[in-house]
């Protein structure tokens, strides 16, 4: 029998949102024994109607930047997000551990910010910094209360490098010194002046000249460093297999970093006006989840300001509670930066950047103009300002202190269960790493190939975490502040089962 076009169409559409609806059912039953079964989620999201993923695929190796690499072997084609969970093409659904990089910070499409941008995007997008609006002064306003008091400027841009480089800028003028000083495996961006404060070679192209000023000194590592004990992190988890001598408020690894870097700076910078900042994250984030031993940022930060410099908290992954314990990852080590750089969970995935200073440093960019043609607009401001809004409404911080402990707590049983493969679990709140090894004595990282399986089958039981390190064999989890203890059982067991595959196979 011939159908009309619009019968045709109507029963077409029937048939996909029926089709549609039976993968949803068969992904939240569960029906194959396919262990551990995934938490449920109530959410349907809609039918995926974009291009077949082929031509995605294509546009993606041939329009998109070569440099830009997706996860998986079969790159994942994301379609719908909600909360802690996201949907690919075909209408799979998959737990993100990974939050878009420790960007999506309350949540996929938390319907409380698309209303707010929905509502100002009627009203207004764009004026320049050339003019007041209401919504930056609300944003800022409501910002600055989080910071101490000494740090009431506000000064918004679009991403985190950018921030970084405003940050190197200010701290320069301000100290009329150049150099910036930080930390082996710390990740700050990648525009010219922040990727020459990145401190690992797997993020520096050859040929490139870096620019002056600039030093990255020591790699203050408690698990793979030279130095570490059963006492120096700030986390519930401690390094496997590491002693510690050390008296109560003393730290031997932190004074024997700490070394390494006064002798840094006595090699390479000048005796006066040496260092303008020194920045350096609370947990490295794309480094993998690496911290520092107790007191050391303490130390660094004390003896910078002594020599004149400024202190950059780079909080771009560690802010807005993620840490759990604190408001801001900085706060976990007792220091008080100059400067407070942040992005990523800014604007749960809306571009956004932040400088938070003092009016003294502030002040330094007056000496020329300066200017942003998207920073401070209102539709981001908005989004921040909702962000900071739903942090406070939902308990994020709490939650993330909660099932980051429970979720690390658990990851750290598989140190006696895989002993060759997993040999550190470190981390606070929902900034989790488990670095991946092929021996226990020498703590060689697990060969690429192996972590990479590793990963694929995380992925393919529903599981989506990053992996970073400068071997990119740490699992870095970093979802959504929003995950629940459930979805932490969850994540432990996919994670264990693709370990005993692992196990099974070599
Ligand atoms: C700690 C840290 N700082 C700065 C940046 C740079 O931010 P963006 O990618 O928004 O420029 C990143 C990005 O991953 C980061 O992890």
């Amino acid at each position: 029998m011939l159908m009309n076009k619009s019968v045709r169409v109507i029963a077409t559409s029937a048939f996909t949102n029926l089709r549609w609806f039976a993968i949803q059912v068969r992904n939240s039953v569960s029906t194959v024994k396919d262990f551990p079964k995934m938490p449920d989620c109530k959410f349907v999201p809609s039918a995926y109607n974009g291009a077949n993923y082929e031509t995605v695929e294509r546009a993606y190796k041939s329009v998109v930047s070569p440099s830009l690499k997706q996860f998986y072997k079969e790159p994942l084609l994301i379609h719908e997000g909600r909360r802690q969970w996201l949907w690919d093409h075909r209408g799979k659904r998959y737990l993100d551990m990974f939050g878009g990089v420790a960007t999506v910070s309350v949540g996929h499409s938390h319907p409380k910010i698309a209303a707010a941008i929905f509502e100002q995007t009627s009203k207004l997008n764009h004026v320049s910094s050339v003019y007041m609006h209401a919504r930056l002064h609300e944003y800022v306003t409501k910002l600055k209360a989080k910071f101490p008091s000494k740090l009431k400027v506000v000064y918004l841009t679009n991403s985190g490098s950018e921030a970084n480089e405003l940050a190197f800028l200010m701290a320069r003028i301000y100290t009329r010194s150049q150099h910036i000083v930080s930390l082996q495996n710390g990740y700050h961006g990648a525009t010219y002046g922040t990727s020459a404060s990145t401190a690992m070679s797997t993020w520096r192209y050859p040929f490139i000249a870096q620019p002056a000023g600039y030093l990255r000194a020591v790699y203050p590592d408690v698990y793979r460093g030279d130095w570490g004990g059963s006492r120096c992190r700030d986390s519930p988890v401690q390094v496997a297999g590491r002693k510690c001598d050390c008296n109560e408020r003393e730290c031997i690894a932190s004074e024997k970093y700490f070394e390494k870097l006064d002798e840094s700076f006595r090699f390479n910078l000048p005796c006066t006006r040496g260092v303008a900042a020194f920045v350096a994250e609370s947990i490295q984030g794309v480094g993998g989840a690496v911290q520092y031993p107790k007191y050391f940022l303490q130390k660094v930060c004390d003896y910078v300001h002594k020599k004149g410099g400024l202190y950059i908290a780079d909080e771009v992954q560690t802010g807005f509670g993620r840490t759990g314990e604190h408001f801001w990852g900085y706060e976990g080590h007792g220091v008080e930066p100059d400067i407070v750089t942040l992005a990523k969970g800014v604007a749960n995935g809306f571009p956004l950047g932040v400088v938070v200073t003092s009016n003294k440093v502030a002040e330094s960019l007056n000496s020329a103009l300066h200017f942003n043609t998207f920073g401070g607009n209102p539709l981001a401001c908005v989004v921040g300002s909702t962000v900071l809004d739903i942090i406070e409404e939902e308990d994020l911080q709490q939650n993330a202190y909660v099932v980051g402990t429970y979720l690390i707590d658990r990851l750290s049983t598989l140190l006696s269960q895989f002993p060759d493969v997993v040999g550190d679990v470190r981390g606070k709140g929902l900034m989790i790493g488990v670095e991946l090894i092929s021996n226990s004595e020498t703590r060689t990282p697990l060969q690429v190939e192996r972590v990479l399986e590793i990963f694929e089958d995380i992925k393919n039981m529903g599981v989506l975490v990053g992996k970073g390190g400068l071997h990119a064999n740490v699992l870095r989890i970093k979802p959504p502040l929003c995950v629940t203890k459930m979805d932490a059982d969850f994540t432990f067991a996919v994670i264990k089962e693709a370990l005993e595959k692992h196990d099974g196979k070599y």
